[in-house]
């Protein structure tokens, strides 16, 4: 949520401009720079998409100083005024931020009262009206002070060559070398640039001019250790494929035939070692949206291999009551690794002693650094919001740590034959992607499903947290209503729902549950209600009348779900895209949610 970049150097509104590109993904509702030239504040702003800004701004190629942001709206709508940078009363002072500032009602109204006007509704504008004329540390702290919440801010004043810093639970990341300066919510805008960087802990704020950076945390200066930037200059580009959801899809075969050799490496024997070594009682997986719903059928390997495992969605976990102690091992699941709601119970599990293992695709991110032990899901840059093969890693990934957790508890561990062949297995033939299968049928599955406004998934055990993400997937891209739930719960209630209004879509990968999908569609048959049949299963022709549609998945041998993922992925895809939706970038949606 929210991009934030400053820049202090030669050629400040290209490389502002392209440090806003690679952090677009963090939010698209507008998008705003500021740069100080001998003095004066020169300032673009636009509505939508990064590239909307780009023939707004003057570029100049002389050394330079500027913030910039993209903006996802949490307070105040998408408007010009409320787009960032934001200003004092005077236009003295700009800043930028990534955040909620959760008093900033009460700030306002003081304000306010001293006769303070505001052009905006936004949050971040009160951050700064309470500057005047210039920046000083002491004022730029005094103000950070006042406010709860959280925050990345970069303020610049156009009477001085320095960027202000602060961050409290919003990421913000620094580079340096010679004679230019980078701040970044994400080091991406590092890459083939600088070699090094500061990741800036809670509670640290600062100033930097083109030849130093001052770090401050409790009103002392603080000497900090930079970290080098190992990863090369990484640019994804669609390829052959009209949009990167749809790349992206397809690169699932090779994401997770990486994380079988990986998992198999003996850096992973070690860490898993080193975990098992505290005597794990209990197993928690935490995530939220995909990632809780990969966590869901991890719980079930888990608990499958005879572990504990509760699966809890990370903004539900404070409520929960759960008890953590030094034998709880708490597995977070994120894509960006900077998911706020994520790593607030991350926070809360180190405070009560459990062990932290992150499992994410980002190598730089909060949760990798945070984490006791971590997990990469090495799946490449996933550039499309809606995310799919670092879902399908992540759904890999859990399966395949409790399946080895099990195998190297081996002196405990019962092993009874199914389950020392299920390890045996572990090789090439433990799952079989297809991801070409069924094009042309998935397409004219999308067709028949986008005519309706509204669209249900339904599944029993593994197939129901597979019908979970089916349903986001298709919510987040196409904008249709769905729904997912067990099938026998259809008759407690959202049997009242179904008409000829609505889809259905079933599925099934286990053959000894074919029935009860049958007998289920029956009942939405019986309403008018379409259903889909979405299986891996063999079905008798007599049944074939129950469904308006069969789709016949090619089973991906162990993990034998993965084909229906994929291509539950690829109708929603495909929906999207007949809606001429943009896939990639569906409204109201960020790739990184780092707000609360
Ligand atoms: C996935 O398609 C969604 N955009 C969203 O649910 C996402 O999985 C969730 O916000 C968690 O993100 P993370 O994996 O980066 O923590
Ligand atoms: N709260 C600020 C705004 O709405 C920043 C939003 C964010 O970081 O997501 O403009």
């Amino acid at each position: 949520m929210c991009g934030i970049i400053g820049y202090i150097g030669f050629e400040c509104e290209k490389n502002l401009y392209e440090g806003l590109k690679k952090l677009e993904y963090r939010g698209y509702d507008s998008s705003g720079m500021t740069t100080n030239r001998d003095g004066k504040f020169n300032t673009y702003k636009s509505i939508g998409r990064v590239e909307n800004l780009s023939n707004k701004i003057i570029f100049n190629n002389k050394n330079g100083i500027g913030i910039a942001h993209t903006r996802w709206a949490t307070h105040g709508n998408v408007t010009l005024q409320n787009a960032h940078p934001h200003f004092s009363e005077d236009e003295k002072i700009a800043i930028v931020h990534n955040g909620i500032i959760e008093n900033y009602i009460d700030l306002k109204e003081k304000l306010i009262s001293q006769g303070v006007k505001f052009y905006g509704e936004s949050d971040t504008e009160v951050i700064a009206k309470h500057f005047k004329k210039d920046i000083s540390l002491e004022k730029f702290k005094s103000v950070i002070d006042k406010l709860k919440g959280t925050y990345a801010i970069l303020a610049i004043s156009c009477n001085s060559d320095k960027i202000f810093f602060a961050k409290n639970k919003s990421p913000l990341y620094i580079a340096l070398d010679k004679e230019t300066v980078m701040f970044s919510s994400d080091i991406s805008c590092f890459f083939g640039k600088f070699d090094k960087f500061y990741t800036l802990e809670d509670g640290e704020y600062g100033f930097a001019d083109k030849n130093s950076i001052i770090f401050y945390k409790n009103s002392k200066k603080i000497s900090k250790q930079c970290n080098e930037i190992k990863s090369k200059l990484c640019i994804s580009s669609k390829g052959r494929f009209k949009h990167f959801m749809l790349k992206e899809i397809f690169e699932s075969k090779k994401v997770g035939n990486n994380i079988l050799k990986y998992i198999q490496t003996s850096k992973v024997t070690k860490l898993i070692n080193d975990i098992l070594k505290n005597d794990i009682e209990k197993i928690y997986l935490i995530g939220c949206g995909s990632a809780y719903n990969a966590g869901l059928i991890g719980k079930r390997f888990f608990r499958l291999y005879g572990y504990d495992a509760d699966c809890i969605l990370a903004s539900e976990f404070e409520h929960e009551n759960i008890f953590i102690n030094n034998k709880t091992l708490c597995i977070f699941i994120s894509q960006s690794g900077e998911t706020y709601d994520t790593l607030k119970v991350l926070d809360l599990c180190k405070t009560k002693g459990g062990i932290c293992l992150g499992i994410t695709n980002v190598e730089y991110s909060t949760l990798s650094q945070k984490s006791d032990y971590l997990l990469s899901l090495n799946a490449g840059v996933e550039k499309a919001v809606a995310s799919t093969k670092a879902y399908l890693a992540q759904v890999v990934m859990c399966c395949l740590l409790a399946i080895k957790m099990k195998y190297l508890s081996y002196d405990n561990y019962i092993l009874d034959n199914k389950n020392y062949d299920i390890y045996k297995r572990f090789g090439k033939e433990y799952y079989n992607l297809d991801i070409n299968l069924n094009e042309s049928n998935l397409k004219e599955i999308a067709e028949f499903i986008s005519c309706f406004k509204y669209v249900f998934y339904i599944g029993k055990g593994v197939d129901y947290d597979i019908a979970l993400e089916g349903s986001l997937k298709l919510k987040e891209i196409s904008y249709i209503f769905s729904l997912a739930l067990p099938c026998l719960e259809l008759k407690h209630g959202t049997l009242a729902l179904i008409d000829e209004n609505t889809v259905t879509i079933a599925i099934c990968s286990e053959q000894n549950l074919i029935d009860k999908i049958i007998s289920s569609s029956q009942e939405i048959k019986a309403r008018g209600g379409k259903v889909i049949l979405l299986t891996i299963c063999d079905i008798e022709e007599q049944y074939n009348k129950n469904f308006d549609r069969i789709i016949k998945v090619s089973s991906s041998g162990k993990l034998n779900f993965l084909n229906i993922i994929i291509s539950l992925q690829k109708i929603a895809y495909y929906v999207a895209t007949i809606k001429c939706n943009n896939p990639d970038m569906p409204k109201n949606l960020a790739k990184s949610v780092t707000v609360e």
